[in-house]
């Protein structure tokens, strides 16, 4: 069921309250009221509720789990069926923390423990009307642009993509910690600032740990800080990531490599919702929503004892999967076209196109490292060709295995009709570009790296660079 579209300024959230506690009914309504600019209705049980839904459309449902006939879980499986966007919140009893997190798999928004402060429950429907506010808006806008190629900076048109987007979209303002997965290049990283950006906690920056980069002592400090003097050469306080990402989202890049020690103290972490700081006895609340992102079989290596299954269950509420590029071809041409269009304007090359047989070519492919290894390529092909239309042959060397494409299957430039001095400037051409190219690729965009490797002077290859239009910065930017 949707909403019919409306512009969202207009339209005043509905709020349902479920309880079988009359008094309890009482003070909600009361206090969201005033609190509220908002409807607040109520129902004196599940059944009730379910009524109530077949002739209206509440935007938000705040229900209490332990009643007598149908009770909190059962409503939540129900509306979630009936409807997966009404946002439902759920009142669990003091300590029933797994019946908590039981709900918020089910697709709970969030949960309060009873008995609760008021401002609790105030400040989880504020920020929960501030969500069905941004989904009214979000729907209001697709709907007038209709156009679903692109989403938070992730391109596709495939079903694959379009779910990917639903369920970014759908989980992006709750709270819940997400795993993120996917092979190598799939757009695991994009899907994280897609989940950010759509969460309230834009407003403050998304803080990226790449769990690999370091080493498991240097990792724990970095994560939770320390204070001056908790060992030998912490000189001053160090924030560490969680305390950056306070108030914000924390992404934790390639999960799967964090050692196990550390895992149990995120564990912990996730579960307290506080931190301690090294040299620190009392721990400090922090308010962070964790996205998690993971190329490997997780499932492997839990039952190898490298990866902690709580740890597991407790990152993975909601998972995001990432399909490969294998598993939606139709994709290609959309994201080569992409590619192509951004990395012409770069370079100046404007009224670039693909030759045909380049899109069957990019069709044929198979791109072991998904879209940077495409985005690549068509960079690549972007800086080497010299004709108006990229051909098969601009494709060569972009990572894909030699067997896969033998570079002796490639055809040769078309030098025929040329005179011996135009053949032999296009040759040097093509070679000096893939030449300071494939150089550039590999240095990751380090001119004195890639004028080592070429055995050259750095001046002497930043001169080649000019002449060719190249330029060094824009190999910098992603992965080689
Ligand atoms: N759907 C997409 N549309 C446009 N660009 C994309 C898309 N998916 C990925 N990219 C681009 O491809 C590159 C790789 O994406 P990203 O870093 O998010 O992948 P990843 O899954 O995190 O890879 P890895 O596992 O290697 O860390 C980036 O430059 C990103 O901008
Ligand atoms: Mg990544």
């Amino acid at each position: 069921m949707t909403l019919p579209l409306a512009n969202p300024e207009l339209d005043k959230p509905l709020v349902l309250v479920v309880d079988d506690d009359a008094d309890m009914l009482t003070m909600l309504v009361r206090l969201l009221s005033r609190k509220f600019d908002c409807r607040v209705e109520k129902a004196v049980s599940g059944e009730a509720a379910l009524a109530y839904l077949d002739r209206n459309r509440p935007d938000v449902i705040i229900t209490d789990l332990r009643m007598p006939g149908l009770d909190g879980m059962s409503l939540l499986t129900q509306v979630k069926e009936h409807d997966p966007e009404i946002a439902v919140i759920v009142m669990t009893g003091y300590g029933n923390v797994e019946l908590a997190v039981r709900s918020l798999r089910e697709g709970a928004y969030d949960f309060v423990e009873k008995p609760f402060d008021q401002e609790r429950i105030v400040h989880s429907l504020e920020r929960c009307l501030e969500r069905v506010r941004l989904l009214k808006e979000n729907r209001y806008l697709q709907e007038r642009l209709s156009s679903k190629k692109v989403f938070c900076g992730l391109h596709g048109c495939s079903c694959r993509m379009q779910e990917v987007f639903d369920l970014i979209r759908k989980v992006a303002d709750t709270n819940v910690t997400v795993l993120i997965r996917g092979e190598s290049g799939t757009g695991k990283e994009l899907a994280a600032k897609a989940l950010h950006t759509l969460s309230r906690r834009a407003a403050k920056p998304l803080i990226t740990v790449n769990c690999p980069a370091l080493p498991a002592e240097i990792l724990e400090s970095e994560l939770f800080g320390y204070v001056k003097g908790a060992f030998t050469g912490a000189a001053q306080d160090k924030t560490g990531y969680f305390l950056e990402a306070d108030g914000s989202t924390l992404l934790l890049d390639e999960i799967g490599d964090l050692p196990l020690t550390l895992q149990t103290k995120l564990l912990r972490v996730l579960q307290e919702k506080e931190i301690t700081p090294l040299g620190r006895t009392k721990g400090r609340a922090v308010d962070v929503r964790v996205v998690a992102s993971t190329n490997q079989d997780l499932e492997a290596k839990i039952a190898q004892g490298q990866f902690r299954e709580d740890l597991f269950y407790r990152l993975n509420v909601v998972t995001i999967t990432m399909p490969s590029l294998a598993e939606r071809p139709e994709d290609i041409p959309l994201l080569a076209r992409h590619f192509l269009q951004k990395y012409a304007a770069e370079y100046d090359r404007g009224d670039l196109t693909f030759a045909p047989a380049t899109e069957q070519e990019l069709l044929r492919r198979r791109w072991k490292g998904n879209i940077r290894e495409l985005q690549n390529t068509v960079k690549r092909a972007v800086l080497l060709t010299t004709t108006p239309q990229i051909t098969p042959t601009d494709l060569s060397e972009n990572g894909s295995s030699p067997e896969e494409t033998p570079a002796a299957a490639e055809p040769r430039p078309i030098l025929t009709g040329l005179s011996y001095n135009e053949a032999k400037r296009e040759i040097l051409t093509r070679f000096s570009r893939e030449y300071l190219t494939a150089a550039l690729l590999q240095s990751g965009g380090n001119v004195t790296a890639a004028a080592q490797s070429s055995g050259l002077g750095r001046q002497a290859f930043q001169r080649l660079l000019r002449g060719y239009d190249l330029k060094a910065e824009s190999f910098r930017d992603d992965k080689p």
